[in-house]
């Protein structure tokens, strides 16, 4: 059995756990919700190097073999460094995974979230594109090169989601305030024609129910979540993650009212959810009040 370690600035990287424990419901889980930073979109490139580090190294200390960087503001800053410095070498296994893990792991696999360009320029027929994301996205290399390399003839739009993460943050995901937020950032893609409106943070596919309302039938939503899930199989398969068959696991949930058990570390708050067939823990550096919330609304959407 594998543990999957997953982090996001706050709840949003729930969406992309939706998307693997669908697939992976029988692996063991560490999700960290990084709420006393939250949110990333502004913060500096170093300020949230500093953070995936702190964090990786907590998942790892709590049994992660392999990390989801649930979150495309953390990826565009820090995946390239989280790579670099926790990969074997050609001198032999990295020390400071050894020393962290206990000898358990030399090395980590990390997969990190893909701005869904190249579906979506494939997709549009009005020959406009829209991305949703914050500004560490936008402004980032990764997502400027993966626009530029499959963009081709068709036109990408790009907008911040000014206030989704906080809307999300704060469990207000329908209603007229989500309706004014998410207009107010949306509307302007939509004006420049995009038929296809690609979610470049996580927190935003709990907002895809007012998008695709205020967007109407015409136009497609694309979350790259469930891409993201089926990359880390293949990764996990290569790094002979996936070798106990767990095809017969059927997890049932205990409602959030019945958390059996949970933790506290300093200024962390670890939430630690029991279910029969497994163990998720989910861990929040500030108020867990999000992931407290959304976590039960999640389960029951798979
Ligand atoms: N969920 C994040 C992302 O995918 C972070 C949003 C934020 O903290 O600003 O970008």
């Amino acid at each position: 059995m594998a543990t999957i370690g997953i982090f996001d600035s706050g709840a949003g990287g729930l969406s992309v756990f939706r998307e693997i424990y669908r697939l992976l419901p029988g692996q063991d889980y560490v999700y960290f919700s990084d709420n006393a930073c939250c949110p990333y979109g502004e913060k500096s490139r170093d300020f949230i190097v500093g953070r995936a580090r702190t964090i990786t190294d907590f998942l790892l200390a709590q049994g992660a073999d392999i990390i989801v960087v649930a979150c495309n503001t953390a990826t565009a800053a820090a995946i390239n460094v989280l790579r670099a410095e926790y990969s074997a070498s050609d001198s032999g296994p990295a020390g400071h995974v050894m020393e962290i893990t206990g000898g358990r792991r030399g090395h980590v696999n990390f997969i990190g979230m893909e701005p869904a360009v190249k579906p979506a320029a494939a997709l549009t027929r009005t020959g406009v594109v829209g991305v949703l994301a914050t500004a560490g996205t936008l402004g980032g290399q990764k997502y400027i090169r993966t626009r530029d390399a499959y963009a081709g003839s068709v036109r990408v739009v790009e907008h911040i989601g000014e206030g989704f993460v906080e809307l999300v943050e704060n469990g207000c995901m329908s209603g007229p305030e989500a309706e004014r937020v998410v207009r107010a950032s949306l509307q302007p893609l939509l004006d420049a024609g995009a038929d296809v409106i690609v979610l470049g943070c996580t927190h935003y596919p709990f907002l895809s129910d007012v998008i695709s309302r205020i967007a109407g039938p015409s136009v497609s939503i694309i979350n790259p979540a469930p891409a993201v899930a089926h990359h880390l199989i293949e990764v996990m398969e290569s790094d002979g993650l996936l070798s106990t068959d767990t095809s017969d696991v059927h997890p049932s949930w205990q409602d959030a009212g019945s958390m059996p058990d949970s933790l506290h570390d300093g200024n962390s708050v670890a939430l630690h959810f029991l279910m029969p067939h497994r163990n998720i823990l989910l861990c929040s550096s500030g108020a867990p009040d999000a992931i407290a919330r959304l976590f039960p609304v999640v389960m029951q959407s798979i």
